[in-house]
């Protein structure tokens, strides 16, 4: 645990809070990694080694808004319980530290071992826009020989210098069929680039790309279609969900498609995937900055999502990212209400008994209603029928029925709700503030029945405990 002197976000005074108070607040995510005070955005540095996860963030070691980047760092052995240690890297003369990634350089190809374990290695931007002397944005390089405990800037840093306005963003993943290490890397408007090295040091251009509509935070990966191993699609991805499907044989990203989407929610964004997760795993597994929350008069800022799992799978549109829960929420499940089937009779509404940390998991056959509405500590989650769109607070999606249902699973925290819907097809990460409400959830349908079928909702405990 870091120092837990927080200050008073009504007073500013310094206040000594007990492992009690802490995570306790009111607007608290119970389930989502927040920092114990202050200014968080991107996650960063995303790698697996030795049964940690490693999750690096942009954060403002100051105050409760955006300044002075620096990574904060948390571990966890289960991607739910996150632990937080000491800042890593800290802003220097070349800048201060933006999003980057990390990985663990198993053959010691950066020549950066000092002992007998491979180092980590992190490639971050020094945004120099922002150092006391201003010079332009630049990538750099970090290591360490403990375990991610403690970090080392390299001497000869910049390892990539300027090539256009602020770019930034790093990520970083190993190549195997060439050997290399890629970079995917931000330039500027839609602009991204690749760069290939043999030793993470010394970084040569591969190739360009373009994703209209899209900006900041690229991630690089491999998935196979549909399990399918010999079928597999390397996804190029932004900040705000967009994504491309491409083929990648070393050299050159081919992309075969326009850019999809993977986010229709207004709150997801610069998401980023593990490296290094063990192959008798084989997930690939993502975590986003929820944007946008607020949390009044709370010693945090901003959250991160509930961490997802993505696939390609094969569906009516053509090839699709795919991204659902990661299994582990299942260690936070308490109490279950189950039922088969639950009838909802016209303006005759459903209401469960469940507290307000929830997993809720069925299907909603909308049979003959107009409208649905799951109403979730006074907010509505509102289906409108015909016109086959989802709606939460400002933000909608379009939603088809697939023989006769909606497969639907929703993660509701104190200040956010994910939605998954057709395994993950479409999703929405969303920030809100609970209203007063009669009830913590309840299901209405209007203009005629609907079915909720294999309805469960978890009730879930606080990873905080
Ligand atoms: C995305 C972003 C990145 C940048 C970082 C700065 O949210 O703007 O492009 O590195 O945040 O905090």
């Amino acid at each position: 645990r870091i120092c837990p002197a927080l200050c008073c976000a009504r007073c500013g005074r310094a206040k000594r809070m007990s492992d009690q108070e802490l995570y306790r607040e009111t607007h608290r995510p119970q389930f989502h990694f927040s920092a114990q005070k202050n200014w968080i955005n991107d996650p960063n540095g995303l790698v697996y080694y030795e049964g940690e996860y490693h999750l690096f963030f942009q954060h403002n070691p100051e105050s409760v808004v955006w300044n002075n980047m620096t990574w904060g760092h948390a571990v966890s052995a289960d991607l739910v319980h996150w632990k937080q240690l000491e800042h890593a890297l800290f802003p220097d003369e070349l800048g201060t530290i933006f999003s980057g990634s990390a990985v663990v350089d198993w053959h010691n190809t950066s020549g950066l071992q000092e002992g007998g374990e491979p180092p980590l290695v992190a490639l971050y931007t020094s945004a120099g826009a922002h150092a006391p002397d201003p010079v332009p944005f630049t990538q750099s390089l970090a290591y360490s020989n403990d375990r991610g405990r403690t970090w080392t800037k390299f001497a000869d840093n910049p390892v990539l210098g300027h090539i256009e306005g602020a770019n930034r963003d790093p990520k970083i993943v190993w190549h195997d069929a060439t050997d290399q290490w890629l970079m995917a890397l931000y330039l500027d408007g839609s602009r991204y680039v690749l760069y290939g090295s043999p030793n993470l040091l010394e970084w040569n251009h591969l190739c360009d790309l373009d994703l209209p509509g899209v900006s900041e935070c690229p991630d690089l990966f491999e998935l196979p279609v549909d399990g399918d191993f010999n079928d597999t699609r390397w996804v190029y991805w932004g900040a705000s969900g967009g994504y491309l499907l491409g083929h990648f044989e070393g050299t050159v990203y081919v992309p075969e498609t326009e850019v999809l989407h993977a986010e229709q929610g207004p709150n997801g964004y610069a998401a980023q995937t593990w490296s290094d997760v063990p192959s008798d795993d084989g997930r690939r597994l993502q975590i986003a900055w929820m944007r946008g929350g607020k949390y009044p008069a709370m010693p945090f800022n901003q959250q991160m999502s509930f961490p997802v799992e993505l696939a390609l799978r094969s569906t009516s549109e053509g090839i699709r990212l795919c991204r659902t829960p990661v299994r582990e929420i299942e260690r936070l499940h308490a109490k279950a209400h189950s039922e088969k089937a639950v009838r909802l009779a016209p303006d005759a509404p459903f209401i469960p008994d469940v507290g307000d940390l929830l997993d809720l998991r069925f299907d909603l056959v909308p049979g003959q209603a107009e409208v649905f509405i799951m109403r979730i500590r006074g907010v509505d989650v509102r289906y409108d029928v015909k016109a086959r769109l989802l709606s939460f607070l400002d933000a909608s999606a379009q939603i088809e029925i697939c023989e006769g249902r909606i497969p639907l699973q929703i993660l509701v925290d104190r200040t956010s709700l994910e939605l998954f819907a057709h395994d993950g097809q479409v999703t929405m990460s969303c920030c809100f503030l609970p209203e007063a409400a009669e009830h913590v959830l309840s299901f209405h349908a209007h203009g005629g029945g609907a079915q909720l079928e294999s309805f469960q909702a978890y009730e879930l405990n606080s990873s905080w405990l």
